[in-house]
């Protein structure tokens, strides 16, 4: 198999983490809580009680990690900054030892040759945040732009790649509509409020690090995005695939683009929009690259009496799935870098996340084979070669995870890694899927 050959020789190949998922070191160095740090504590929560604690020790093992990749041979890491670290109040007063742990990673990083995507908000709203009203309250947006000049200021003489926000769905959907992830809200009227506040936080942001960087930055925004089909060819069953197409898609893609956002989702929320004179162009600030974070298709139903956007997603009977119970269908993503490109007009793509939990466990001779991961980022590669060769501008792809980590409400159960974490140990051994990443890397490298 060859699927590198469609890409050019710019192209980057890297793993992905997030901050909350891998550091721990909760309170050391002046990080004050974030909503995550709450919500694990809340009974029934997470899975088997986990928190984000200790995680992956990264927080102090982070040398080793960055050799790891080194001995990987990625291009890049996309890791996530945590507000709560930068700013613990998150408004006002700079803590300069939260932003020296980014400070040392960005240096070891280039030191061996590995550029750094750093994303600005993958979920640990300062609870201090929280406390005055979260997402769905302004001041959110706003504080988060001023955070986004202080990392940028810190960080922009040698991070050129920025990722304001990743996958504002979750936090607006899963954390305020349908509750299972922080700040753990059931609120129709929040979650809404929430998305757009996430839309103007993110387009204050992009003008903050403009300002702020030394160089000429590279911003985007990381969506994660789902084809959605029809389970029957029903009318009822179609509409429901177009309001789910809305609730997952369109509702992220169109207002950062300039489209405003979609009237047909306007009236199915039935919520008045949370935005003032010259937010929507605030909103749509010139993007350097859209970001796909992708893991699976949604097979759709009408659900009349549940929740907006009254439609549901069903299973299908008889597919592949990973340990998340998620349906292995790689065409999806395919299909989802053509739509970005002819019907949104992206000029530069990146895969920012794909990849599959497996309950792998270590053998043995010590180590991890994980054929089902392994064949599934063979597929997902393969996927972005198909639409590369037919016109989609993708300019790299990411593996989630470099590590075996914190998978949110499911704790540490479900292992993403291309790594394998003992967190009894907090012993690394790279897996089959590891070393199979890269070695296609290498022979990319080889034959661009
Ligand atoms: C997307 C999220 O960005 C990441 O934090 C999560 O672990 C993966 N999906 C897998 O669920």
């Amino acid at each position: 198999m060859q699927p590198q050959s469609a890409f050019g020789p710019g192209f980057v190949w890297g793993v992905a983490t997030s901050a909350y998922q891998i550091e721990g070191a909760v309170s050391e160095d002046g990080r004050s809580p974030s909503i995550w740090d709450t919500f694990c504590r809340v009974p029934g929560a997470v899975d088997g009680g986990d928190t984000g604690d200790v995680a992956c020790d990264h927080y102090h093992r982070w040398p080793e990690d960055v050799e790891l990749m080194r001995r990987l041979g990625v291009d890049a890491y996309r890791f996530s900054v945590a507000w709560p670290r930068v700013i613990p109040d998150g408004a006002g007063e700079v803590n300069p030892r939260g932003l020296a742990f980014y400070d040392r990673l960005v240096d070891a990083l280039l030191e061996a040759g590995i550029r750094p995507f750093a994303t600005l908000y993958h979920w640990d709203l300062p609870q201090a945040l929280q406390d005055r009203g979260g997402w769905p309250s302004r001041e959110t947006a706003l504080r988060f732009a001023e955070y986004a000049a202080a990392v940028a200021g810190a960080l922009g003489d040698r991070v050129t790649d920025w990722t304001t926000l990743n996958e504002p769905l979750c936090s607006s959907w899963i954390g305020h509509l349908e509750g299972r992830m922080a700040p753990g809200w059931t609120d129709l009227t929040a979650a809404v409020r929430a998305s757009c506040h996430l839309h103007l936080g993110h387009g204050l942001a992009v003008q903050a690090i403009r300002a702020a960087a030394r160089s000429t930055p590279s911003i985007g925004i990381v969506n994660n995005l789902s084809t959605c089909e029809p389970a029957t060819d029903s009318d009822e069953d179609r509409a429901a695939t177009r309001r789910m197409d809305g609730h997952v898609n369109r509702w992220w893609l169109d207002p950062v683009l300039g489209r405003g956002y979609p009237e047909d989702m306007i009236e199915v929320y039935g919520v008045d929009l949370p935005l003032r004179e010259g937010d929507l162009e605030t909103i749509a600030a010139p993007l350097d690259y859209l970001g796909l974070n992708y893991y699976f298709r949604q097979i759709v139903a009408d659900d009349p009496t549940g929740p907006a956007p009254y439609a549901r997603q069903v299973p299908v009977p008889g597919a592949p799935v990973t340990g998340m119970d998620w349906e292995i269908n790689a065409d999806g993503l395919e299909r989802l870098l053509l739509r970005l490109t002819r019907e949104y007009g992206a000029e530069r793509l990146y895969v920012t996340e794909n990849g599959s939990a497996w309950p792998d466990t270590v053998g043995p001779d010590g180590t991890v084979d994980d054929p089902e991961r392994t064949a599934y980022l063979e597929d997902h590669i393969a996927a972005c070669a198909r639409a590369a060769r037919q016109g989609a501008p993708l300019a790299g792809y990411f593996a989630w995870s470099l590590l075996d980590n914190f998978e949110w409400a499911y704790g540490y159960d479900k292992r993403f890694g291309l790594v394998h974490v003992d967190y009894a140990t907090q012993a690394r051994t790279v897996k089959t899927s590891g070393h199979r990443y890269a070695a296609l890397i290498r022979d990319h490298r080889r034959a661009p």
